[in-house]
């Protein structure tokens, strides 16, 4: 600009051919620059990998939807969790509950989408819009069946439900998983239950309570009224644990909603306390079509204080040998990045600092400064190591019971 000002000084046929001076080079650098473009772009596109597709249905190994949540602060651990227990062939929806703030939110979704794997595959997703998760109400169990529902909506490939808190991890890595789970029937629940209510008649059934999470904006506790109602007996109450591993279909049955079951037992679990401890539980074991498909187990270690407390003891490096014995497939619940996870992380998952959990799927070089997951190969292949006999163990001990028929819905 300030060298076409100058040239107006100039006489008139000097000014003509300055403009097709100035024409001539504002044409070359827009030559250049689209050449520089189609360069760089080609560069992108040459280092720039393809996901591999991924296959569902019976002869591939199965995949698992987690729903993984937390509340205020709990950024960092559902990171770490998602990354102990990421393979593409997955899906993921996390949840930070209306407690933590939109800023958290947002961080954790820019955090998730730093992971080139995540970034190429396109499964994980973050919600949007927060739930209320009221200590004990049946807020939990609207959030979860929501989580259930986008689930089945984004994502037709997987085969089983996996809930898990920010609290804990896996035992295990996502090929040994899949291994396992690919020797059992895709119609199959685990879930830890029982109607032998004991001391619960009294102080969880009897009770009404009512969640200010589902109507009130601002968050405070169960009010508990001071009637008491008698235990169901249009329907057998089942209680147990609220981690749980459902089947695609059982899932479809609570959420889709063609058969009344799941929704009345729904409006009747609203008032009970800690419904996410029986609401699953009840409608399984009172239908026809699953109950026969119910495994009685959570498939997590978790260790209890004695007398128990409302939460479970946390786990330690002093729990480490008996929880990797377990055979179970997660653990909870932990403080946060204590020392046994690092130790889970180093010896079971192998897996570095900020960085998925290996598997037959990545294909870089691992050392200390690339990122074997940062490369991969075919999603559809899984090598499961030795912690996966555990689990293969206890899987095969829990079939019999179910066959057996004597262990579930009773
Ligand atoms: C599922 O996970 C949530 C969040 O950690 C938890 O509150 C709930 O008890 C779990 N179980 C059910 C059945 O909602
Ligand atoms: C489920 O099992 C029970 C006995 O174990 C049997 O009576 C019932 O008919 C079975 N239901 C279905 C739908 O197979
Ligand atoms: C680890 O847990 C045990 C209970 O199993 C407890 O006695 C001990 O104090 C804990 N250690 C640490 C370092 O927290
Ligand atoms: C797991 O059990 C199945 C049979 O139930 C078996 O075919 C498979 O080899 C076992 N895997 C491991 C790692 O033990």
């Amino acid at each position: 600009m300030i060298f076409a000002a100058a040239s107006m000084a100039a006489s008139e046929k000097k000014k003509w051919l300055f403009t097709i001076f100035s024409a001539a080079v504002v044409s070359l650098l827009i030559f250049l620059s689209v050449i520089s473009v189609f360069i760089a772009s080609s560069a992108l596109i040459s280092t720039r990998q393809f996901p591999s597709l991924v296959r569902y249905g019976a002869p591939h190994p199965p995949a698992f939807a987690y729903y993984i949540s937390g509340g205020r602060g709990h950024k960092d651990r559902i990171v770490r969790l998602l990354l102990a227990v990421y393979h593409p062939r997955n899906r993921y929806l996390l949840h930070l509950g209306s407690d933590a703030t939109e800023d958290e939110r947002v961080q954790l979704a820019q955090a998730v989408r730093g992971v080139a794997a995540v970034r190429a595959f396109g499964n994980v997703d973050v919600m949007g819009k927060p739930d209320a998760q009221t200590y004990m109400g049946a807020s939990n169990v609207a959030a979860m069946l929501r989580a259930a529902a986008v689930l089945l909506r984004i994502d037709s490939g997987w085969d089983w439900f996996i809930n898990l808190s920010a609290m804990d991890y896996p035992l295990l890595t996502q090929d040994d998983l899949a291994h396992v789970f690919s020797h059992v029937r895709r119609d199959l629940n685990f879930i830890d239950h029982t109607s032998d209510l004991g001391w619960k008649e009294y102080q969880r059934v009897q009770p009404i309570v009512v969640d200010p999470g589902t109507y009130l904006a601002r968050r405070s506790q169960i009010f508990h009224a001071t009637e008491k109602r008698p235990t169901p007996d249009a329907f057998k109450f089942f209680t147990g644990s609220p981690w749980v591993t459902l089947s695609r279909s059982f899932l479809e049955f609570c959420v889709l909603g063609w058969d009344n079951l799941p929704r009345t037992l729904l409006m009747y679990f609203t008032n009970v306390i800690l419904s996410q401890e029986g609401y699953f539980h009840s409608v399984i074991c009172n239908s026809p079509e699953f109950q026969n498909k119910t495994v009685n187990a959570d498939l997590r270690y978790v260790v209890w204080d004695n007398p128990p407390k409302m939460e479970p003891h946390f786990l330690n490096y002093t729990d480490y040998d008996q929880m990797v014995q377990s055979g179970a497939a997660f653990a909870r619940q932990f403080q946060k990045d204590d020392a046994v996870l690092n130790m889970i992380d180093s010896r079971i998952l192998k897996r570095g600092h900020n960085r998925a959990t290996p598997g037959a799927w990545c294909a870089g070089r691992n050392s200390w400064w690339t990122d074997p997951c940062s490369k991969w190969g075919d999603v559809n292949v899984i090598n499961p190591g030795p912690e996966a006999e555990k689990l293969n163990d206890s899987m095969k001990r829990l079939l019999d019971d179910w066959k057996s028929g004597l262990k579930s819905c009773k």
